[in-house]
């Protein structure tokens, strides 16, 4: 299919996900209509749109995932037992790691080699609280290779030299035996190379990472991606991108580092209250007003990806330098109580539609969106699972991660969608969002989010393209708008079967619960 009218098809729907006025004919109360083209694909989503990302801050990693071989918690090897089991059921594709801002005071050599050597330092960043390194290269390569997952390692740029990440990578990937930092990984326990997919250089070099400006931070980034080489796999270059709308960031980075990077990465987090980051909100016992402003801010995912790629087009007209949307998600006020440090923060039912419709606006970018990380993987902002000594649940973000597996590797099916809004206030959204793909064994999914948290709305789907004569799949929804699980109630929020959708005709109908994400498979 040609290129320019497929990018009107995607266009569309990212006007109305945008919030742009719904097309003429769109009315309140009508059934909403939407157009699924499985006979016009789009490209591939890649897999790695899912991944994770894994600071050391609070308790993401010590206590998360990471208790010690020693520890009465079950575990193997040190790791978690039940956090591994969670989330290789997701197939988690990627991992970030470790940081953040704690990158960029991170020395590698700290972490290797016998744990008891190991310096303790102070996380600056956060908490002020006692890093004592003892989970390290050694222990993150093997948790992401227990996960069956990619790595992706952020270099110290803010404090660091290009020859420390030019040394740290060797260590990772040079060959068995082809030079002393080989033979010391093997002499640390490990023989062969890792395979580092991303090296990130740097993070939020305009912030944490340096408080540097574009120019200064281009330079730093070709400098440290010259001397950053793979001696085994093929590792992808990805530079600290702009936060937000920070378009000046990304256009002088693209023009002074676009040949030699792979990636810039983009941050973008969610707040229900976006004025002021000291008052952020609650992330539970939040007024609809809360629900509404929260769903709002988070599609701006849209626009934001959609302005940044377009400034990358003027560069990269082929796509090759992916945007790396390597944090995103909800951040609120910390779990009152908590050291607010360390970013501690419940999940609920609106986190799952922040999810979902994230998940809806990377599959629309597909082409330029290659890699994402939600931040992050476990305790920390919108968490996929939260522990407490050894208790551990699986929050609504992980059952929407569960619910869009099929995404993963799939290819893109473009969608319009023509249907009412949901209003609050000075919120005006569109009421429901549709994605859908063909997975690699051919058969169509479609999910469907209902922003509404009051009304129940009728769809009609029309599907272009594909033969089918039966739909089946779960719904992910609850009572309360702020439904979540608890320690106490682990249950609370998880997908059940939805056999409410009707297929004929080439088209599906259903009729989506109120604030509802609804994820069906065509037969
Ligand atoms: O995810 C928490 C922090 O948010 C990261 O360390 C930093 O990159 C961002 O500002």
């Amino acid at each position: 299919m040609p290129g320019r009218r497929r990018r009107a098809l995607f266009g569309a729907l990212t006007l109305a996900i945008a919030g742009i006025a719904a097309p003429a004919g769109a009315q309140d109360g009508a059934t909403i209509t939407a157009t699924i083209r499985a006979d016009q694909p789009g490209p591939k989503v890649d897999a790695d749109i899912f991944g994770q990302f894994a600071e050391h801050l609070g308790t993401g990693i010590y206590g998360g995932i990471w208790v010690g071989k020693g520890s009465s918690i079950p575990n193997e090897d040190g790791y978690r037992s039940d956090v591994l089991a969670a989330l290789k059921a997701i197939k988690v594709p990627m991992v970030r790691w470790p940081g953040g801002c704690f990158a960029d005071e991170y020395h590698w050599r700290d972490g290797i080699g016998p744990q008891k050597d190991r310096p303790v330092k102070i996380n600056t960043n956060w908490g002020g609280v006692n890093e004592d390194n003892s989970f390290g290269t050694h222990e993150f390569m093997g948790f992401a290779e227990r996960l069956g997952a990619r790595a992706y390692v952020s270099a110290n740029v803010g404090s660091g030299t290009p020859a420390e990440t030019a040394r740290w990578v060797e260590y990772m990937t040079a060959a068995a035996n082809s030079s002393s930092l080989a033979r010391e990984r093997a002499a640390n326990g490990r023989t062969e190379p890792w395979t580092l997919a991303y090296l990130g250089i740097g993070n939020e070099l305009w912030g944490c990472g340096g408080n540097m400006r574009p120019e200064y931070a281009a330079d730093l980034t070709n400098r440290f991606a010259t001397f950053a080489k793979a001696g085994t796999g093929k590792m992808l270059k990805i530079a600290s991108g702009p936060s937000d709308s920070n378009y000046e960031w990304t256009d002088t980075m693209m023009r002074l580092s676009g040949k030699t990077i792979d990636g810039l990465a983009l941050h973008f987090y969610t707040r229900p209250r976006d004025a002021d980051w000291n008052d952020k909100g609650p992330a539970l016992g939040f007024p609809e007003a809360e629900w509404a402003s929260t769903l709002q801010h988070t599609l701006q995912m849209d626009e934001f990806i959609t302005r940044h790629s377009a400034i990358m087009d003027k560069y990269d007209p082929e796509k090759r330098v992916m945007l790396a949307v390597d944090e995103w998600g909800t951040w609120y006020d910390p779990t009152p109580g908590s050291n607010p440090g360390f970013l501690q923060q419940q999940n609920s039912l609106r986190d799952a539609i922040v999810a979902a419709l994230n998940i809806h606006i990377f599959t629309r970018h597909a082409e330029r969106v290659r890699m994402a990380a939600i931040a992050q993987m476990v305790n920390v902002l919108q968490a996929m699972l939260l522990t407490d000594g050894p208790r551990m649940v699986k929050t609504p973000t992980y059952w929407a991660f569960d619910l869009y597996m099929p995404w993963q590797n799939a290819t893109s099916l473009p969608v319009t969608v023509d249907g009412p809004r949901y209003r609050n206030g000075t919120v005006d959204i569109p009421a429901i969002s549709v994605s859908a793909v063909r997975d690699t064994a051919g058969a169509v999914h479609v999910a469907l989010v209902n922003v509404d948290p009051n009304r129940a709305l009728p769809v009609t789907v029309d599907l272009k393209g594909v033969r089918a004569t039966a739909a089946s799949g779960r719904i992910l929804t609850a009572e309360a708008m702020d439904a979540h699980n608890s320690f106490e109630h682990p249950g609370a929020v998880a997908p059940k079967p939805f056999d409410a959708a009707r297929v004929a005709g080439g088209k599906l109908a259903t009729r989506l619960p109120p604030k509802s994400v609804v994820v069906l498979r065509l037969r």
